[in-house]
C-alpha cells in the first residue's frame, strides 16, 4: 500500500457526509460534515463513538455555537455528566464549566501543566467536550499527548514494574484559590484525592495507557519520597516528549472532544490580555484499572 492509499484507508465517512481525517499520524481526528448545533442521528453518534476510540481527540470543525442544552445532551449520550468540584459553572447548567479568560484574568482556565481532567476523582472523567466561541487573535492553542504511546515506548521491565504500582492524584494544591477571581470561594469547593494504577487499561479499546500527570499525580504509594519524586519526574518527562504531542490551533466554534483515559492536554496561556471563552461538559468515567 502506498502512502496515499494508507491515508485514504484511515478516512472514515458516512455517506460521504460526516468525515474524519487524521490531524497528525500521532493522535487526533478532524471531523467535518456534522452540525452539532442540531440534534444528531444515532448513526452519527455511533460514528463519533468509533472515531473517538480510534483518534483519542476529535476536533469538530465548521460549527456554529452549540446551545447549552444540546451540548449537555451530546455529553450525556456518552454517560452521566461530571460536575467539576471547584470550577465556576453556567447559571442553570451545573454540568457546564464556563471557560473564560480576559484582560483581568490572572491565570488561565485549566492547570498550567499537562493533565487528565480531574484525575484526582475516584471516578475520573471519561472525556471532555469543549467548544470555544471567542478566541484570541492568535495564541490560546491546546496541546495533547498520546498516553498509549507513552506506555508502549517503555521497556518491558519498566512496564512490569509500573504495572504493580499505584499513585495518588491530589487537587488541593491546584483548586484552592484557583477560581476566586471568578467568584468561587474556597468554602464552596471540594478537593478530592484518589489512588489510581499507574498503568490503566482503556475500557473500550482494551489498550494500556500510562495514567499519571504533572498536575495531579503527587506520589507513588509504597516508594520512598525520593524514589517516588524521581520516578514521577521521569514519567512526566517521558510522557510529555514532543513525539507524543500535537498542538491544536482553534477556529471559532470548533469543538474538541478528548479522551481523558488515554490523552493528556494543556491549554497555552500566551494570549493575555486577549479574550478566550467557551463552554465545556465533562463525562464521568470508570474507576481506572
Ligand atoms: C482544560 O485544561 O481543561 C482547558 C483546555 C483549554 O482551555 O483549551
Amino acid at each position: 500500500m502506498n502512502l496515499l492509499e494508507e491515508y485514504m484507508n484511515q478516512l472514515k465517512s458516512i455517506d460521504n457526509k460526516i468525515i474524519v481525517k487524521p490531524y497528525s499520524p500521532n493522535l487526533g481526528g478532524v471531523v467535518t460534515g456534522i452540525d452539532l448545533s442540531k440534534e444528531i442521528s444515532n448513526s452519527e453518534l455511533d460514528f463519533i463513538k468509533d472515531a473517538f476510540n480510534q483518534y483519542q481527540v476529535l476536533f469538530f470543525q465548521n460549527q456554529s455555537e452549540i446551545p447549552p442544552n444540546l451540548q449537555v445532551k451530546l455529553g450525556k449520550s456518552f454517560g452521566p455528566l461530571h460536575v467539576h468540584p471547584a470550577a465556576p459553572t453556567m447559571e442553570g447548567h451545573p454540568e457546564i464549566f464556563e471557560i473564560h479568560t480576559h484582560k483581568n484574568s490572572k491565570i488561565s482556565n485549566g492547570t498550567e501543566n499537562f493533565h487528565s481532567d480531574v484525575s484526582c476523582d475516584e471516578y475520573p472523567p471519561l472525556g471532555t467536550m469543549l467548544q470555544l466561541h471567542i478566541l484570541p487573535e492568535c495564541g490560546g492553542d491546546t496541546m495533547f499527548v498520546n498516553m498509549y504511546a507513552a506506555y508502549e515506548t517503555l521497556s518491558k521491565p519498566m512496564k512490569e514494574f509500573l504495572g504493580s504500582l499505584n499513585a495518588w492524584h491530589e487537587s488541593e494544591h491546584i483548586y484552592k484559590g484557583r477560581y476566586s477571581e471568578r467568584g468561587v470561594s474556597d468554602k464552596d469547593i471540594l478537593c478530592p484525592s484518589a489512588l489510581h494504577p499507574i498503568i490503566r487499561t482503556h475500557p473500550e479499546t482494551k489498550k494500556k495507557a500510562l495514567f499519571v500527570n504533572r498536575s495531579f499525580t503527587t506520589r507513588i504509594e509504597g516508594l520512598l519520597k525520593n524514589e517516588s519524586d524521581s520516578l514521577l519526574k521521569f514519567l512526566f518527562d517521558h510522557s510529555e516528549q514532543i513525539d507524543f504531542q500535537i498542538r491544536y490551533r482553534w477556529n471559532k466554534n470548533d469543538m474538541a472532544f478528548w479522551d481523558n483515559r488515554c490523552a493528556l492536554h494543556k491549554a497555552i496561556w500566551d494570549y493575555h490580555p486577549m479574550e478566550r471563552k467557551g463552554r465545556r461538559v465533562t463525562i464521568k468515567g470508570d474507576r481506572p484499572n
